[in-house]
């Protein structure tokens, strides 16, 4: 699967920013830890272990956003039994509401091309939950302390329905 074209290869924000799509390499695993500094609080954001070991893990997928050498967006993802899990979205603080987030959560959706995208979000973070409203996910369940103490997390699934196989 690690050659689907991504639904989109570069937003061009200005004539000098472009901002390109593409999947993570080790390189990049280092530029992924500040960027999860950058914009995730304390122990939500991920780690260099963590990063490396999504990166080598086999049922997982990382695509990443970058103007020139900066990485300035990723997604994670994993499949298993026809279900995808978006591990993880971020978007630097300085490329927001580009449509980045954008690119990335659907490169992810199409990457695996499973009937079912499942995440979870902080109830607190309504702007995320704009995000995949819009993309069609809608709350399935409600995990109490699941971020921390009085810190709910929200399961919201997208389901995507399959083109009936030709006759
Ligand atoms: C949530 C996040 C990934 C969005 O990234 P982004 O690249 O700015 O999102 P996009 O530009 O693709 O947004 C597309 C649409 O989603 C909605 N949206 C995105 N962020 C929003 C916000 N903060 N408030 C309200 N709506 C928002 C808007 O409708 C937006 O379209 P518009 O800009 O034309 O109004 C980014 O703010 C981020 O990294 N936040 C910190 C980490 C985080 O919370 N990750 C999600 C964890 S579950």
């Amino acid at each position: 699967m690690a050659g689907r074209l991504l639904n989109a290869r570069v937003i061009t924000q200005s004539s000098d920013t472009r901002i390109r799509f593409r999947p993570a390499q080790l390189r990049d695993v280092i530029l992924l830890q500040g960027l999860q500094r950058r914009c995730f609080a304390g122990s939500q954001a991920y780690g260099l272990v963590t990063l490396l070991a999504l990166y080598f893990w086999s049922r997982s997928h990382i695509i990443i956003a970058s103007v020139g050498e900066r990485v300035v967006g990723c997604a994670v993802g994993d499949s298993d039994h026809g279900q995808t899990r978006v591990l993880n979205l971020c978007v630097d603080p300085d490329f927001r509401r580009l449509g980045i987030a954008t690119v990335l959560l659907t490169s992810i959706e199409n990457h695996f091309g499973d009937p079912f995208v499942t995440l979870m979000v902080e109830d607190k973070n309504v702007g995320a939950q704009a995000l995949y409203r819009l993309h069609g996910y809608l709350p399935v369940s409600d995990l109490r302390n699941y971020y921390g103490r009085n810190r709910h997390g929200i399961l919201m699934q997208l389901h995507r329905p399959t083109n009936p196989a030709p006759r």
